[in-house]
């Protein structure tokens, strides 16, 4: 779903929700079965926003930003640092100690990698770019996202395209991914 303005003010936003999750699932108890729930939902939300962020952001910052090529670069090494953790995460058993030794590191990791696209990739792009194409990056990084819903809700899986991604058994990442990217399509 879209929240409006450019690019920048998009992620953003994308951001604070990705963090309220976090917030949501460290308030749970360990072991309780909706810290599964919120894991599929931040799962999903991160890939979509990796995804609309590769499709959109990182050529942007490659092309229009001084020393861009080296920030992309990092930021995709953050992206699959993040999707590592996810993909373990997804076949993890809630009651398991791994379970929340995975949780808290891909926090931390989010957490850094969003730091450090608000503190220097967001501010360079901005420098670089008149306000008239992060609006347009803006839309881009919208229509990229809407391709599939941001929150699976426990009502929501029986509606198409979410039942496929929720459907039981791993591959949560993958199939979101796919789904987004438009990878795999025939
Ligand atoms: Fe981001």
């Amino acid at each position: 779903m879209g929240h409006g303005g450019n690019i920048i003010e998009e992620l953003k936003v994308d951001h604070r929700e990705v963090e309220a999750m976090f917030d949501k699932i460290n308030a749970l108890p360990l072991g309780d079965p909706r810290r599964r729930e919120v894991a599929d939902e931040f799962t999903i939300e991160l890939v979509r926003h990796s995804v609309a962020e590769e499709m959109y952001l990182y050529p942007a910052v490659r092309e229009r930003v001084a020393g861009g090529e080296a920030m992309a670069d990092k930021e995709l090494e953050d992206h699959s640092t993040v999707e590592g953790l996810l993909k373990k995460l997804e076949g993890m058993d809630v009651k398991r100690s791994e379970f929340d030794t995975l949780v808290a590191g891909i926090i931390t990791e989010v957490t850094g990698h969003v730091a450090d696209e608000e503190n220097r990739l967001f501010p360079a792009l901005a420098a670089a770019c008149t306000p008239a194409q992060l609006d347009e990056l803006g839309e881009k990084i919208r229509s990229a996202k809407d391709r599939a819903p941001t929150r699976p809700h426990p009502a929501a899986p029986s509606t198409p395209p979410m039942n496929k991604i929720l459907a039981p058994g791993a591959g949560l990442v993958d199939r979101a991914r796919d789904m987004l990217s438009g990878r795999g399509r025939s």
